[in-house]
Parts: structure tokens; sequence; C-alpha cells
């Protein structure tokens, strides 16, 4: 038994139901092996889903890009979701999926023959961001970017993020924020947002970041709100000198960075666009 995870929650593994404390993976799965799996987080609020379609079509293409082929069609994805909200312990929750090459005899190469892939599913109570973080903002550091290059597949190949975040609880600080070559990529589990002169930046969509489903959020957001939105490499400079810096993440939703290595980040209070923006996120949960 693991303290605190609730045991006897259902959980899906490999078509069936079962309880938590029951599902088991066999130690030769690739995932456990090699990470050779990638995964998705699907929030929901009221057990409604919220931009699941987004989330399943990044689904598709995480497996798409490394090659797993699965008899789900994006209705059985849904209908998965959905199940699984209706499981669920409380109204506001994450729904995780995970799907790895299965298992097969450690080596390298895809197995000749592909094995069946393990599909693996479960839902958590999803507590929102407390009011602290929401009114007074997030504290970060930077560290540069070390991960591989190929960051848009939401890979289980985590080790990368893993100490970037522990990097962030050594410093006593929320998160962390990753340069590469000088130039901004991303937190360890969220994407980062720059105001300058009252527009949004965002960094290239490229294979450098994980393209956060709340990023083609934030750019309808701030359109909707009037704010100009740009997306483009960003200097570290220009993170450094920003009138405000936020993050989002499907847990995270929208929130601000108030500090940057100890220093405020433009009057060290959460700006009037992170507001403007919040207040968007907020209607459009409350009209799901
Ligand atoms: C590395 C990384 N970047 C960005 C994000 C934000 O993505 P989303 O908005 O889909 O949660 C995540 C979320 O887990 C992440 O792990």
């Amino acid at each position: 038994m693991i303290p605190d995870v609730d045991n006897d929650s259902l959980v899906y593994l490999n078509g069936e139901y079962v309880r938590l404390g029951d599902a088991k993976v066999s130690v030769l799965d690739r995932g456990f092996i090699f990470g050779d799996g990638i995964y998705e987080v699907v929030p929901a609020y009221g057990r409604k889903p919220f931009r699941m379609d987004s989330h399943l079509a990044r689904l598709e293409r995480s497996l798409k890009a490394i090659g797993i082929k699965l008899d789900m069609s994006r209705a059985d994805w849904e209908k998965l979701v959905r199940d699984m909200l209706v499981r669920a312990s409380s109204d506001d929750a994450m729904v995780y999926i995970q799907v790895t090459r299965g298992v097969a005899k450690r080596d390298h190469a895809f197995p000749a023959k592909a094995p069946k892939p393990t599909v693996f599913c479960m839902v958590s109570p999803f507590k929102r961001p407390a009011a602290a973080a929401r009114e007074q903002g997030l504290s970060t550091v930077s560290m540069p970017d070390v991960r591989w290059l190929h960051c848009e597949i939401k890979s289980v190949s985590l080790l990368g993020n893993v100490l970037a975040k522990q990097h962030a609880v050594e410093a006593g600080v929320d998160e962390v924020i990753q340069f590469r070559d000088g130039f901004l990529s991303e937190g360890s589990s969220c994407n980062i947002w720059v105001v300058k002169n009252g527009t949004v930046l965002g960094p290239v969509r490229d294979n450098l970041i994980l393209e956060g489903i709340r990023y083609g959020f934030i750019e309808e957001l701030a359109r909707a709100a009037g704010v100009p939105f740009e997306s483009r490499r960003i200097s570290r400079e220009e993170v450094e000198q920003a009138d405000e810096l936020m993050l989002t993440s499907a847990t995270k939703e929208v929130l601000p960075i108030v500090s940057l290595d100890g220093k405020p980040v433009g009057n060290g209070k959460p700006g009037p666009v992170y507001a403007r923006l919040r207040a968007g996120y907020d209607k459009a949960i409350a009209a799901l």
C-alpha cells in the first residue's frame, strides 16, 4: 500500500476497471524500463472535461510521434474520460491517461512485433489554485534547459522536468523558468508568458517546448480581451525586464509570477493583463 493514495479508487488498466491498489504492470513494460510512452492530463470542472478535444488531439499527436498504434478512436478516448469522471471522488478532477509501447524483452529498438500497448487511466481530485497563489503570485528561479530536443512530445520520460521541479523546491520557490541558448523555453511542467507594453508574448511553438493546451486558450483569451498577442523567440533580457510574467498549465490554470531570481517582476504584484486573462479563464470554466 502506498501512503496518501486512495488504493480503493478505481482505475482503468488495459480495458478493465480495477482498484488502484490491485492495478499491476509488468516490470518489463517499456514505460518502466525505458520511459517509452506518453501521457495526457485532462482537467474537469463539475465533472465536465475542459478543452477535451485539444487534449485528445495532443494525445493522438504524441502517440503518432513515437509510433504507438492503438485501436482507440477519438470517441473511445472521450468515453474513457467521461467514464472516469463518473467514478471521480470529487467534482473537480484531473483525468490522467498514460500509454506505453507495452511489454517486451528488454531491447532498445521497438520490438519487431509490436506488443499490445499498455493503456492506463486514473482520476484524482483537482484542487484548484489557492487564493494566495492567484492574488499574491508565485516565485521563480531561472535555470538552463538541459532537456532533450523533443519537448513537444508529452513523453513520460520526464527526468529533466523532475530535476527542474526539484531545483525549484530546493531553491525554496514555486517554479523554474528554463532558458535554452539565452531564450525562454518553459517551466518544469507549465508554459511561461511575458507581458511587455501591454502585449502578451509566448515562445514559439516548436520542438523546444510542450505546447500546452492553454497555449491556444491564452491566445483566444488575449484576443477576446483586446490584448495584442505575439508568438516569437523571447530573450532572457526580455523576461528579466517584463512588466508581467505568468504561467499556465492544466493544474495551475493561469497564475501570475511576481519574482524571478529574487528580483520583483514589474512592480512585484500580479498585473492588469493577468487579471484580464484570469477573469476570462474563470468565465470559461463557469460556462462549462
Ligand atoms: C513541460 C510542460 N510544459 C507545458 C505544460 C502545460 O500544458 P497544459 O496547458 O496542457 O497543461 C505542461 C503540463 O503538464 C508541461 O508538462
